[in-house]
């Protein structure tokens, strides 16, 4: 098996999903909370760029980020051929991002399962339970990932 059919196949797996449907939910429920359509959007594991692109449509100023090398060349490639050229599509993991100010973040598809828990918010008898081996393990996962 090739190391990247993954991602060769990811958009054939997901071709059903609403991805313009689900950035369309998401925009009226940010413009209702803004009062206006949110001019800086980040999106937080954009994946193969699927949702990337409903967002660039939208004109906004748009920072997409993913910490895998493989969805982020994809992303770029597809936002490039769609000529969208509001996308700054960035390889890096959202706890290491600089920049700030943005009207609307959002992470769409299973991406908040991916992050870790910010171990010192916990309540004391929580964090004892966050700091065991499967949390350690989960961290790393999303430190790594
Ligand atoms: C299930 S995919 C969803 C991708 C895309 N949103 C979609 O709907 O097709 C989850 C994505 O989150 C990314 N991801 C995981 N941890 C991340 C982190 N700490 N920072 C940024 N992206 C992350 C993964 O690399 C993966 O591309």
């Amino acid at each position: 098996m090739s190391e990247s059919l993954f991602y060769d196949v990811y958009d054939e797996l997901f071709a059903s999903k609403g991805y313009i449907e689900e950035v369309g939910c998401v925009l009226k429920l940010a413009s209702e909370a803004l009062g206006r359509n949110p001019a800086r959007i980040l999106e937080i594991g954009c994946g193969t760029g699927n949702h990337t692109l409903a967002l660039a449509d939208s004109g906004a100023a748009l920072v997409a980020i993913d910490i895998d090398p493989l969805m982020v060349s994809r992303a770029r490639a597809k936002l490039d051929a769609a000529g969208k050229r509001n996308a700054d599509i960035q390889l890096v993991p959202v706890s290491d991002l600089k920049t700030s100010g943005f009207d609307l973040a959002c992470a769409l598809f299973n991406v908040i399962t991916y992050l870790a828990p910010r171990k010192s918010s916990m309540p004391s008898s929580k964090a004892s339970a966050r700091d065991s081996p499967a949390t350690e393990s989960s961290s790393s996962i999303a430190g790594t990932a």
